[in-house]
């Protein structure tokens, strides 16, 4: 229900109500209502990562009550700017003038996007002793790091015991101090300073350790007191560059005077957070576009992933298996990679014998005529690919829906129904088509073509936007099966009711309930007529020339 620009979409309980024009079982109906309210996903919700927005897609899992169980974010990806960033500032006797240094901690952190699951900042200055001026976290807004920064005062000192300093930042950012440093951020120390160490016999022993603890360093020399006093650098040109991480290239400085550090400020922010906004493979993913119940796990479709390749999502309680694209073989060649193929748009899967299960997932703009791919994915991930299907017609969004069906109701898959609600008939009319596959999951021939499905008559209709297996509604005991065609009837949508027969269907429809008489219908609890808008291609009509 859009009533609003705030409301971002809601999830509605229908009540299962025995008395019902068909005569469905109420158990096969509450099962119905499992599926559908077990899982309900918010694909495009989104997080902000710097200046990107990264649309991972949220899912909620709802309980017998309706009421909220879990939410998770399946395809979630820590922003690029998660860092625990240390600024590690020489405040002795010899740096003059104070403000110069300031003035350059507050335009290098301007730059950095703080905040909750982003960049956190603490300083710590030094000479003789060793001070935390703030620790990480404790401001938490980008204008209050930076009054806090121009309000540090120089706290002087005879010595530089950079190795001190370099030791109390590492231990600040440590998760077991509890100084702030959080789980799985990267931690970053900028070491400043101007002159030698005076405990250099420490240095080694406190780089080694940062080393082990996967700190990136930074280290800039200000060469301003040698410089002033006409001295030799060069030995302390050398500590610094042992300081820095290596490439030294990347993470040395030299600036010629405290003024000079304002000339650095740049390079040096480029370098802290050149990730920031780079995209991810799973920063669009959308995941939860679709979702299917295994029996050994959840599946999410993620289209948006892979640069709109798409992609298929499993979570089980060992965790998330995301397979990339290249372990479907050569079902994504790599010419057709930047064509946002939309895998993961449907999802399905087909049980045979002894339970076990063959996954099926749509990319409905694979090369321009959808495609559906059946699979297995073991524990580990690996992939391997059974058969595909590809569609007939460019345009067609064939396999943007999926069902199996179980006819015969004895817990195997007996039929695969592939949808292309926008196929067009010749005389360009978007009629739709549902394709009909018989399973033999025993055989090698896993889906053998058998016909199709079309509305009659053959006008606008968008045959095969919602597929629903029902219960048996003409009491033969076989289970039937509901096609929604949502354009028929002057947009007013219609119900199109098949008879499942042994394994199969008959192909002749039995019942259309039109929109006007739908609400009879709607008194059946089933709720048919999902609009999954596929995107990109909404408004397509047939006769506006196809295309993607
Ligand atoms: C409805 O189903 C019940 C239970 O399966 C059965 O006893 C009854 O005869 C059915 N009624 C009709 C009208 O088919
Ligand atoms: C440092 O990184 C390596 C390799 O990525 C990892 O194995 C190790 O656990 C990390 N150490 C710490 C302390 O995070
Ligand atoms: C300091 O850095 C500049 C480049 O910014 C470089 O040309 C110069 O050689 C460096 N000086 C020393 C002493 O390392
Ligand atoms: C894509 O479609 C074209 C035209 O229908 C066909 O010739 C080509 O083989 C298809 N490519 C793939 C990878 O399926």
């Amino acid at each position: 229900a859009w009533t609003d620009d705030q409301q971002t979409g809601d999830v509605f309980r229908c009540p299962m109500d025995d008395g019902t024009t068909f005569n469905s079982s109420s158990s096969h109906a509450n099962h119905v209502m499992t599926r559908l309210c077990g899982q309900t996903c918010g694909p495009l919700w989104s997080h902000e990562c710097g200046s990107s927005v990264y649309t991972s897609g949220v899912c909620t899992h709802v309980g017998e009550h309706f009421q909220i169980l879990e939410t998770v974010i399946p395809a979630f990806q820590r922003c690029e700017t998660f860092v625990d960033l240390l600024m590690v500032v020489d405040g002795s006797n010899s740096i003059y003038p104070w403000s110069d240094v300031t003035d350059f901690l507050v335009n290098i952190l301007r730059k950095v996007n703080i905040g909750p699951g982003q960049t956190q900042v603490g300083v710590v200055q030094y000479g003789s002793r060793v001070a935390h001026e703030f620790r990480l976290g404790e401001h938490r807004t980008v204008d209050e790091v930076l009054q806090a920064v121009a309000d540090i005062r120089q706290r002087g000192g005879e010595e530089t015991r950079t190795a001190l300093a370099i030791n109390m930042a590492r231990c600040a950012a440590d998760l077991n101090s509890g100084r702030g440093g959080r789980a799985g951020a990267h931690k970053v120390l900028v070491v400043i300073t101007d002159g030698e160490s005076h405990d250099n016999a420490q240095l080694d022993d406190a780089v080694a350790r940062c080393k082990s603890d996967n700190i990136t360093m930074y280290a800039i020399a200000v060469l301003g007191y040698y410089n002033r006093r006409g001295i030799d650098p060069s030995s302390f040109l050398k500590e610094i560059r042992f300081i820095a991480s290596d490439p030294d290239e990347d993470h040395f400085f030299n600036v010629t005077d405290e003024a000079a550090l304002k000339d650095i400020v740049d390079a040096l922010g480029e370098r802290i957070f050149s990730l920031e906004g780079q995209f991810g493979k799973m920063s669009m993913a959308q995941a939860g576009f679709s979702s299917h119940l295994l029996q050994d796990g959840l599946l999410l479709g993620a289209v948006g992933a892979y640069d709109w390749n798409g992609a298929v999502l499993k979570r089980n309680p060992h965790g998330n298996l995301l397979p990339d694209p290249s372990a479907y073989g050569d079902q994504f060649p790599e010419e057709l990679r930047n064509h946002a193929a939309y895998f993961g748009y449907s999802l399905g899967s087909l049980v045979g014998s002894g339970g076990s299960e063959v996954v099926l997932a749509g990319a409905p703009r694979f090369n321009h005529s959808g495609k559906v791919v059946s699979f297995t994915l073991d524990r580990r991930g690996n992939v391997n690919v059974l058969q595909a299907l590809v569609g007939e017609q460019m345009g067609s969004y064939f396999g943007s829906v999926l069902l199996s069906m179980d006819v015969d109701g004895d817990g195997e898959s007996d039929l695969l129904l592939v949808a292309a609600p926008m196929y067009c008939s010749q005389d360009a009319h978007e009629t739709g088509k549902v394709y009909l596959y018989k399973v033999n999951t025993q055989s090698q021939a896993l889906l053998v073509p058998k016909g199709a499905l079309l509305p009659s008559p053959a006008l606008n209709s968008r045959f095969g936007a919602a597929l629903v297996q029902i219960p048996d509604v003409n009491a033969d005991g076989f289970n039937d099966l509901a096609v929604g065609a949502p354009l028929e009837d002057d947009h007013q949508g219609a119900l199109y009711l098949y008879h499942g027969h042994h394994r199969s269907i008959h192909l002749r429809h039995t019942q259309v309930g039109a929109g006007r008489t739908v609400e009879a219908v709607t008194q059946t609890s089933l709720v048919l007529l999902r609009s999954q808008q596929p995107m990109g291609s909404q408004q397509r009509g047939c006769d506006d020339g196809g295309g993607a």
